[in-house]
């Protein structure tokens, strides 16, 4: 059976009291996780790091902790910048090459290949966003053994209320496995309870990667629950 990635990005969303509010809701739930089928992941803010981590380990969450970006340097004089080392406090994955930071942020081609060498050297699992089989296969940094997980976001779907067509997006999902290897292929871009089990059911899609739909705690809930 395959495992599914459910990762929810929170972008630059929510306060302390409202991370607060979002685990009580969702806990009220009292969702129950195989890990062995489900990987659930959240990625919020960096100031909400500790916070996320500790409300998981308080309630016995079966969910780790994601980054949504990662320097290019180690530690050091690199004012602004969070550290590998950093995150590798409070996360197992990270984030990387978003659309949005490609695009607001100005990362390039080189500065994600960086980035996931760091991820690399922190033993951080990347999950690293393309929109084009253009961007798969730049990313030299890829080869090799360790963790590494592939997102598959086309620019029109996200945030955008029309996502992708399953079979699309599976035909990309494949597209992609065969420049990069056999790594987990997530979708994204306006995935909600309600179309996610769509996704999930194609052959070489291994999770989705949500946005908006994970900002609320029991939308989030049906999401993990029908995925
Ligand atoms: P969306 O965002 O689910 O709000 O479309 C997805 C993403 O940007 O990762």
């Amino acid at each position: 059976m395959k495992k599914t990635f459910i990762v929810a990005n929170w972008k630059s969303n929510k306060t302390i009291p409202q991370a607060e509010e979002w685990f009580r809701t969702f806990n009220s739930l009292q969702l129950t996780i195989n890990k062995e089928e489900k990987e659930v992941i959240i990625c919020p803010s960096f100031t909400l790091l500790p916070f996320v981590k500790e409300s998981i380990v308080k309630s016995q969450l079966s969910i780790v902790v994601g980054a949504q970006n990662i320097s290019s340097f180690d530690e050091g004089a690199y004012t602004g910048e969070i550290n590998g080392k950093q995150i590798r406090e409070f996360a197992d994955y990270v984030l990387i090459g978003h659309s949005e930071r490609r695009k607001k942020f100005s990362e390039s081609e080189e500065m994600i290949n960086l980035k996931i060498s760091k991820a690399f050297e922190y033993d951080l699992t990347p999950i690293v966003c393309v929109s084009s089989l253009k961007q798969a296969k730049f990313l030299q940094e890829f080869k090799g053994n360790a963790q590494r997980i592939v997102a598959y976001e086309p620019l029109f779907a996200i945030g955008s209320g029309t996502a992708d067509t399953p079979e699309n997006a599976n035909q990309m999902a494949g597209n992609i496995k065969d420049i990069l290897g056999e790594i987990p292929v997530l979708y994204g871009g306006s995935v909600t309870s309600k179309n996610v089990k769509e996704f999930t059911q194609m052959p070489n899609i291994n999770g989705v990667l949500i946005g908006g739909a994970s900002l609320d705690a029991k939308e989030f809930y049906a999401i993990v629950q029908n995925a």
